[in-house]
């Protein structure tokens, strides 16, 4: 594929990259659900936004669904990670299952803060993608109060009833630079803005960013590891994309696109955050198998961030 003058081809791997806290959580909930209550466990919505993860799932007896209303009375039921508005949990409720919450820990927090906005009365700018299930779950908490918008664009127009008395939170797996922008304007046109100590998107999307910025321009070709409905695995191709590097999504290395590595002697390599790492390995594998490659990894491999399974799947 490619010229052997150029010798071996050179592999970038991005760190930290693949599984959050998050997702190894939600994953592990599920797992362990099957473990103490036996298969079927149901969960609504793909638990995380992977086609991997929930195929293999599947195979171990987690049945997907879309709604509540799907689940047959007294189920065990997981909500997924990305949240959900609390409408759901009533629907659930009145079925009688016994509901395991596989929330992201720092999706609930985002919920919180609206909670705690709205009930002072405050208008609350979610800024994120309106149609994406955590903006749908955490505009959710208050439905009245909550407006989304997903762009400076969109934030320098947004009309608000009493702009003294305005709040914003974000979406956790957005593009961190868009985000703070939108964030500025908001705060521009609404001197009294509220808003969380620290931006909303989570630790996992920013050090993912972080570390595919530290390779994306020495490559040639940025190759992302996600599914086509995961928010972070896009903007982690907008980040290579930012730094002038050409960038594939896919969903493993079966889906390379074969035409697109001729040429490019260094590859960079990243996966969104709930792309399991074999995937990684799978795909170096397969470019090893085209020809001679050296790999090498920048970044920061470790990040320590673990979170507690819920108590439904833990407590004797
Ligand atoms: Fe949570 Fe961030 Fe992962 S919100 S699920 S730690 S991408």
């Amino acid at each position: 594929a490619w010229s052997a003058a150029t010798g071996e081809r050179e592999v970038l791997l991005a760190a930290p990259r693949s599984f959050c806290a998050g997702v190894e959580r939600a994953i592990e909930t599920v797992e362990q659900a099957l473990e103490r209550f036996g298969a079927p466990v149901y969960v609504r919505r793909q638990i995380v936004h992977n086609r991997h993860v929930v195929g293999d799932l599947e195979r171990r007896g987690a049945v997907f669904v879309e709604e509540v209303d799907a689940v047959p009375e007294g189920s065990v039921l997981v909500l997924a990670a990305h949240g959900v508005a609390p409408t759901v949990r009533a629907q659930a409720a009145e079925r009688h299952l016994r509901v395991i919450d596989a929330t992201c820990p720092l999706v609930s927090k985002v919920h919180q803060e609206v909670r705690r906005y709205a009930g002072n009365d405050n208008t609350v700018v979610l800024i994120g993608h309106a149609d994406h299930e955590e903006v749908v779950g955490t505009t959710g908490e208050a439905p009245d109060h909550v407006l989304v918008v997903s762009s400076p664009a969109e934030a320098a127009t947004i009309q608000v009833p009493d702009p003294t008395r305005v709040a914003y939170a974000m979406q956790t797996t957005l593009a961190v630079e868009d985000a703070s922008e939108t964030a500025a304007v908001l705060r521009r046109r609404f001197p009294a803005l509220k808003g969380p100590r620290t931006d909303d998107i989570c630790y996992a999307t920013s050090n993912r960013q972080a570390g595919l910025r530290a390779i994306a321009r020495r490559s040639d070709l940025v190759i992302v590891l996600g599914s086509q409905n995961s928010s972070n695995s896009h903007r982690l191709v907008e980040v290579a994309e930012a730094a002038g590097t050409p960038a594939v999504l896919v969903d493993d290395a079966g889906e390379l696109p074969l035409d697109r590595l001729a040429g490019a002697n260094r590859i960079g390599i990243t996966a969104g955050a709930s792309a399991p790492p074999a995937l990684v390995d799978e795909l170096v594998r397969c470019l090893s198998g085209l020809g001679p490659i050296t790999v090498t990894e920048t970044g920061e491999p470790t990040e320590d961030v673990r979170f507690v399974l819920p108590r439904e799947v833990t407590q004797p």
